[in-house]
């Protein structure tokens, strides 16, 4: 496989499941702070509270970087270490750790990829309606506004959300997620909210930015399959792909909320929180669209027997197990899905802008003997997803980058450490790091890939 000059192997992570130190340098208290610590939120009771130590380890954790070839790192900005109540004052301590990291960053070659909001919302703003609180926006684009100031001149891209379909529907329509709400009115309320905090981000990053830095965002479009093929669940897909995709497409590339969408919410809200002027904010132009992949899912209308599980927000969509190979999450392994939904995004909605792969990767259940972690599950599933990039890339879609999730095994969100993303093996009685075999594999990969190579 060659990838053409200039394209972008990186490896992710984010604030809340890495940097521990939850209560240094005046950080102040997310929603994940306060879910995690909530009886039964979190598998094992896990928290973030120590994570992988980043916070105190960022130093040596960036020389993994350019030791496995990368030459990129995508990290998120901790919003209750800048603004530790969510509004107000902003804590000085917090914004000189991000500023060492991208200098870190820099000085090893490593090219810094900002995310401004990937999930810890300051426990204050939910305390006061979190992301169903229109105030809420304000609030994130005053943090994005700081972000820029101090680390703008620096960075290559910043991102503003990292999948707020998750942000939405996780946190405030299935509960899965902080701040753990189960309200589908709310997750709506929350979507918009959070689309037109992106919106107002990009305007703001515009004014501040330097003019070669990337704005973007990041999505997890989800390749939505019917179960079967009868019309009761074709249907139960175009309901799943409005609320799941397409909500969040048509607002960013055309500019409106999906006609289908609002009727098939209209019991649960008149979308009267959309206000005049907000879909131009949310629709302004984008150098960049993060894509997250990870699996194709099986949909259907409500099944006779009881099996599968309601879809996040929905009370008449489920979600189906199909047959096939799956990752330790019992999620399905099927490369071309990635191939297919580069595609569609392609053709239905970014035209001329570029998109990277934000994340893409695997949870395997590793063990590490003798030193080592033999994870060639993971090594597969990542060489056979940048192998269905390179299908995209030859279908004539305008890739740019792929970043691996993630850098490190990290706290899974719901899952706690029970289940292991990273490249890099991270044991958590001594903080020892292990490059894993996967991580080998991609290093070898980026290598050969390089033109020339
Ligand atoms: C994505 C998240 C990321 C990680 C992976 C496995 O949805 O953005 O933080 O948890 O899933």
């Amino acid at each position: 496989m060659t990838f053409p000059d200039g394209f972008v192997w990186g490896a992710a992570t984010a604030a809340y499941q890495i940097e521990g130190a939850v209560t240094a340098d005046g950080r102040g208290t997310s929603i994940w702070d306060t879910f995690s610590h909530t009886p039964g939120a979190v598998a094992g009771g896990d928290t973030g509270d120590v994570a992988c130590e980043h916070y105190a380890r960022m130093p040596a954790d960036v020389t993994l970087l350019p030791e496995l070839g990368l030459d990129a790192y995508r990290f998120s900005v901790a919003w209750p270490r800048i603004v530790p109540t969510g509004s107000g004052s902003v804590n000085r301590a917090g914004l000189d750790f991000y500023s060492r990291l991208v200098d870190e960053l820099l000085g090893h070659g490593v090219s810094p990829y900002v995310t401004l909001y990937h999930w810890d919302l300051p426990q204050p703003l939910e305390d006061a309606g979190g992301w169903t609180a229109r105030d809420t926006v304000s609030r994130f684009a005053e943090f994005a506004d700081v972000v820029a100031r101090e680390l703008g001149d620096r960075v290559a891209t910043v991102t503003t959300l990292n999948e707020p379909w998750c942000s939405a529907f996780l946190g405030y329509g299935s509960g899965e997620h902080a701040p753990g709400r189960t309200d589908p009115a709310a997750a709506l309320r929350a979507a918009h909210h959070l689309l037109l905090a992106h919106g107002e981000a990009v305007a703001v990053l515009r004014d501040t930015l330097p003019a070669a830095a990337k704005v973007s965002l990041t999505l997890n479009p989800h390749v939505i399959r019917p179960f079967t093929d009868t019309a009761a669940d074709r249907e139960a897909c175009r309901r799943a792909d409005a609320r799941t995709n397409r909500l969040f497409l048509d607002a960013v590339f055309r500019g409106t909320y999906p006609e289908d969408l609002i009727q098939d919410t209209a019991s649960l809200t008149d979308w009267a929180f959309v206000r005049d002027g907000d879909l131009e904010l949310i629709s302004a132009p984008l150098d960049l669209l993060g894509v997250n992949y990870y699996q194709p899912v099986w949909m259907s209308a409500a099944p006779a027997d009881g099996a599968g599980e309601l879809w996040a927000g929905h009370d008449d969509v489920y979600l189906r197990t199909h047959p096939g190979p799956k990752t330790g999450m019992g999620w399905q392994i099927e490369p071309a899905g990635l191939t297919e939904l580069l595609g569609r995004l392609h053709k239905e909605y970014t035209g001329d802008v570029p998109m990277m792969i934000t994340e893409n990767g695997a949870s395997f259940d590793d063990v590490l003997a003798g030193g080592e972690v033999d994870d060639h599950e993971r090594a597969a599933f990542l060489t056979e997803h940048i192998a269905a990039v390179g299908d995209a890339l030859d279908a004539g879609v305008d890739v740019r980058g792929y970043f691996a999730w993630s850098l490190l095994d990290n706290f899974e969100w719901a899952w706690g450490y029970a289940k292991r993303f990273g490249i890099v093996h991270v044991d958590y009685a001594t903080q020892a790091r292990t490059v894993k075999r996967s991580g080998l594999a991609l290093r070898d990969l980026i290598a050969a890939s390089r033109p020339g190579g």
